[in-house]
């Protein structure tokens, strides 16, 4: 019973290095938002990002969103995405021009234009 367990664990463990190693080889820039984001009309612990390029900032009902995006009317494009997804928390002061302004969003540090494009590519699919 012993050993027959030990085949089972190691048949997972290479089963499971298996699956991991293509997912990590994908792991696309824009994974990093499903923790936060639907990417849908509903909202996680941020706004449903369907249809957010080309939308105003701040809108999504039912969304509790920070000050200075709730108050605030800017556009979303790529340049302005391209500075969110680097550093929200820096892109919010030029966007509002508040240097004082905060948002909830933490900086995702995506900052390489290849990986922002991929991002990009993605919220104009949904
Ligand atoms: C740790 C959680 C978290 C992650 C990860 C995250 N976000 Fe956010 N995001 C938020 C929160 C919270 C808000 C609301 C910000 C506010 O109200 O200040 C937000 C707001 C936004 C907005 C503004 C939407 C609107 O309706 O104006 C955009 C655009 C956005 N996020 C894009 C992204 C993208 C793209 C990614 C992935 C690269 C991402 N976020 C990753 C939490 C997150």
């Amino acid at each position: 019973m012993k050993k027959l367990l030990m085949v089972v664990a190691s048949a997972a463990f290479v089963m499971g290095t298996m699956a991991l190693a293509p997912m990590a080889a994908q792991a696309a820039a824009w994974g990093k938002c499903k923790a936060c984001h639907n990417f849908s009309d509903k909202k996680k612990v941020g706004p449903g990002l369907q249809t957010v390029m080309g939308r105003k900032a701040g809108v999504m009902p039912k969304m509790k969103y920070s000050k200075a995006l709730a108050t605030q009317a800017w556009t979303w494009d790529e340049n302005n995405m391209r500075d969110w997804i680097c550093d929200s928390k820096k892109a919010v002061k030029v966007l509002t021009g508040d240097p004082k302004a905060k948002t909830k969003m933490p900086p995702q540090k995506i900052c390489d234009p290849a990986k922002q494009d991929e991002v990009i590519a993605k919220l104009k699919s949904l």
